[in-house]
């Protein structure tokens, strides 16, 4: 009696020293904008809010009572709506440069979250917007208030921002309300490029006549893959869990790697940098536009809950200037519903929803393969590799297994590097698909940005597509297509 005693007290002791040295699981909190500490980081922009607000207010959803915003497709806009975005642009850029409506402070605005600027609330660390669950969620936000405020400009309730509906072939251009030089709307610096042909996802193409259909067709097969094929899950789909204290770009979701990074890049210009991409009019169509798949998404049964449930997901907040020159906290779980927020899109069609995956046949001198750690075949390859090549790793697998991810894991890179790699899972002597791709946009700042983070796909539906479903190992293939060098990958598995 008396040594079991002993013996359980032990274990107790034992235990709670255990967790003196481990800690007990930290309760987490979720990130907030701190209003008093943002850094100029930036060589060349200063982003942090020129004004500093007396008071701060918490968002309330407006109450119902005027119609719906409807949100329509930039290219389909007619002249009365574009002359109406137009002046209530121009009327943005022509106010006081201080005054938090100007639209270089609403550029701004976008930048000092994304360039360490923005710190968060008591902590001293940077809250960066990108990379993580929150890209949906703050761009929404932001693109909130950015309508009311145009609205507010030109006296109008209804004002709607246009998306960019490149998901659509009539779309996959710059449209024409942003070409025009002489317009608020414009860049006079794009390339032209973009007049022709926006790439989605390693589409680019001659932008002939006979090269433009095919280049269009396999933007929907990127579209399809990134929002249908590769996330099958909440979590897939936002991107990593960001809470207060994290280090800034745990894992981006679906989207924001393809298309949204490829659009930015290829529109070119502000666009390309993400701490100057808002200064490119554009940049707000095409922000309508994910959150406009974000809306799809969320209206597909059974999607969202999984990440709704979680405290420091929902009451995450940001700051933003609002239409009555009101500094106002706002919190996530205030901008998960479109119509509370007071707008919808119109619905156009989504012709990359039913879409088969291209299965490449690869021949087998095409793949040099790297044996992975527990492969019994060892080969030359080791991680962390810097990927400065093609790479091919054999991955093993549980046969059977359900909603299996591959993870690509401690990806290390400079933050301001423009990086660029794809992803493709094949069968072991047999064909391949594209199952995603990373992509990292460029960032201006003085210092290194040390980044590490990881790219998660679902790739169950890919298993099934190569013929894989009874096999041991796959073959995933790393091709880095820009920053060659720049980037090291810590390891690949499938869990
Ligand atoms: Cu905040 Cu498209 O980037």
């Amino acid at each position: 009696m008396a040594s079991s005693w002993v013996t359980i007290t032990h274990a107790a002791v034992a235990m709670a020293l255990l967790l003196m040295q481990f800690g007990f699981p930290a309760r987490s909190k979720p990130v907030s904008t701190d209003p008093n500490n943002c850094l100029n980081l930036m060589p060349e922009l200063k982003c942090c809010p020129d004004r500093n607000p007396k008071k701060i207010v918490d968002f309330k959803l407006q109450p119902q009572s005027s119609p719906l915003r409807v949100r329509r497709p930039a290219h389909a806009l007619d002249t009365e709506e574009a002359q109406k975005y137009e002046r209530a642009t121009a009327l943005m850029r022509a106010l006081p440069d201080n005054h938090p409506w100007n639209f270089v402070q609403q550029a701004n605005t976008h930048c000092a979250y994304c360039s360490g600027s923005h710190r968060q609330l008591g902590l001293n660390i940077s809250f960066e917007i990108h990379g993580s669950w929150h890209f949906f969620t703050w761009h929404r936000a932001y693109l909130y208030f950015y309508e009311r405020i145009l609205g507010k400009l030109i006296n109008d309730t209804t004002f709607a921002l246009p998306f960019w509906n490149w998901d659509d072939p009539s779309g996959m251009s710059i449209p024409p309300i942003y070409r025009d030089n002489s317009s608020s709307l414009s860049n006079p610096t794009r390339y032209l490029i973009g007049l022709k042909f926006i790439d989605l996802g390693g589409c680019e193409g001659n932008n002939t006549v006979e090269s433009l259909p095919m280049q269009r067709q396999c933007n929907l097969q990127v579209m399809h893959r990134q929002f249908i094929a590769g996330f099958n899950s909440s979590s897939l789909f936002y991107g990593s869990p960001y809470r207060a204290g994290d280090n800034s770009f745990p894992g981006g979701g679906a989207i924001e790697s393809s298309p949204h990074s490829s659009v930015h890049r290829f529109t070119s210009s502000d666009m390309s940098i993400v701490t100057r991409a808002a200064r490119d009019p554009i940049f707000f169509a095409h922000h309508a536009n994910i959150d406009r798949l974000w809306a799809i998404w969320e209206s597909i049964p059974g999607n969202g809950s999984k990440v709704f449930n979680d405290k420091d997901f929902l009451e995450a907040s940001f700051l933003f200037w609002d239409e009555n020159m009101q500094l106002v906290r706002i919190m996530v779980r205030d901008v998960i519903d479109t119509r509370k927020l007071g707008y919808v899109y119109e619905q156009v069609p989504l012709p990359w929803m039913n879409l088969k995956t291209v299965v490449e046949e690869v021949g087998s001198e095409d793949v040099t393969v790297a044996m992975g750690e527990d492969d019994s075949r060892k080969g030359e390859v080791k991680f962390p590799l810097v990927l400065s090549s093609q790479v091919s790793v054999h991955v093993g697998r549980k046969v059977g297994a359900k909603g299996e991810k591959l993870v690509v894991s401690d990806i290390e890179l400079d933050g301001r590097d423009h990086v660029w790699f794809k992803v493709y899972v094949g069968r072991v002597g047999g064909g391949r698909v594209e199952a995603g791709c990373f992509i990292h946009m460029e960032r201006r700042a003085n210092e290194r940005i040390n980044m590490a983070t990881k790219l998660q796909i679902g790739i169950t539906q890919f298993i099934e597509e190569i013929g894989a479903d009874g096999d041991d190992w796959v073959v995933v293939t790393l091709v880095p297509t820009v920053g060659r060098n720049k980037v090291t990958v810590g390891g690949v598995s499938i869990v």
